[in-house]
């Protein structure tokens, strides 16, 4: 199959490529789009054979269910069976915006898009040219994020196209992503509500609207003996092709043990990469070395850090260091997926 790339402004959005786009997802087809997150593989949330076309595509589970999106609040009450009254309150609050609820579903929503659950992820997107496919392609679309499964999260088009190039009919070019991590995902159905994957909606905006909010215990840890609540957070993620290391403690202590590391990858013959931040991006002698900014700034690490795993790869790097980058915020989000990149390989240094 030829896959189409299209660019759609989303400031000047071109009304024929997302009616065309529509009909695509309408027919049972495939189409990539950019959110304000990540971008989506989009099919017709509400077609079973859409949803199998989807895990196709990706090679993914299809255990693993899809996120559903909707480009309004009241497309939401027709899928679940009944809208809590804190799911009003954070849709007030963050929709459209980076915020998943899982809920109870409706009939409407068929087994495929659930992966056999009796729930339902949705999502209300806040980019516009999002909105405007969803809305085209008939209010549902399911639409996990657009990578092959294992792989990070596409946060620009030509990664979704490295990915999935000729898999799917159109790929919707809108440049980089704004925010560059997924949605936080917050699971309504099970008495106080719970987060199974931080995200840029962090656990005190949350508690700020609902007041009592837990974590899953999986998220930064992988010695619970628990499965995570989000199926999909129990498969090997977000992995980049060299070996991905998290080295934590004292700045000084974590420069020269990377260092060191890195000086017997180089008698071995092996290629190296470090992710280092703007204070540190100097002080490694690896072969490829990227800067994660300030670390402090935790939403410009949250936007790049996808794209320099990306970019190891696409160096063929075999042996990657990390500096850690654990934050309060939106840094907790950050610090679950590198971690899941690193298959929780860390090492603490005192
Ligand atoms: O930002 C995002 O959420 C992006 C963009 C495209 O919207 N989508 C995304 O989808 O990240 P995906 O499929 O890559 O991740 C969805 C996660 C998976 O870990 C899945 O297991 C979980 O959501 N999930 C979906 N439905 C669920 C349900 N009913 N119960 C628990 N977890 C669910
Ligand atoms: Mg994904």
């Amino acid at each position: 199959m030829e896959t189409r790339i299209v660019c759609v402004d989303e400031k000047n959005i071109d009304k024929e490529v997302i009616r065309e786009a529509g009909e695509i997802v309408k027919a049972g087809g495939l189409v990539a789009f950019p959110t304000e997150t990540v971008y989506g593989l989009g099919g017709d949330a509400l077609n079973p054979a859409s949803s199998r076309k989807i895990y196709e595509a990706k090679g993914r589970p299809s255990d693993n269910p899809l996120i559903v999106h909707i480009a309004k609040v009241e497309a939401l009450s027709a899928i679940v069976k009944r809208v809590p009254e804190e799911a009003v309150k954070l849709a007030q609050a963050f929709w459209p915006g980076p915020l998943t609820m899982i809920l109870e579903k409706s009939d409407l929503v068929p087994a495929e898009t659930t992966g056999g659950l009796e729930t339902v992820a949705v999502r209300m997107p806040s980019h516009r040219t999002a909105l405007a496919f969803i809305e085209a392609a008939g209010g549902y679309v399911a639409a996990p994020s657009a990578n092959r499964s294992g792989r990070p999260s596409p946060t620009a088009a030509r990664y979704v196209a490295q990915d999935l190039d000729g898999r799917i009919e159109m790929i919707l070019d809108g440049g980089d992503v704004e925010l560059g991590l997924e949605s936080t995902i917050v699971d309504l159905t099970a008495g106080t509500p719970v987060i199974l994957r931080p995200g840029y909606i962090t656990r005190q905006m949350l508690a700020d609207i609902l007041g009592r909010v837990e974590e899953d215990v999986t998220i930064l840890r992988d010695d619970s003996g628990q499965a995570p609540k989000a199926p999909g957070m129990k498969y090997r993620h977000y992995a980049p092709k060299g070996e991905l290391t998290i080295i934590a403690g004292p700045k000084q202590a974590v420069a020269e043990y990377i260092n060191r590391q890195l000086e017997g990858c180089r008698r071995e013959g092996k290629k190296t990469g470090v992710i280092a931040s703007d204070a540190t991006i100097g002080v490694y002698q690896a072969d490829v070395c990227k800067n994660a900014g300030d670390p402090l700034d935790e939403s410009a690490l949250a936007k790049r850090l996808y794209r320099i795993l990306r970019e190891f790869d696409d160096e063929d790097v075999e042996i990657i260091y990390s500096e850690s980058f654990a934050g309060a915020g939106v840094g907790q989000a950050v610090m679950n997926r590198l971690l899941k990149a690193a298959g929780h390989r860390v090492i603490e240094l005192k």
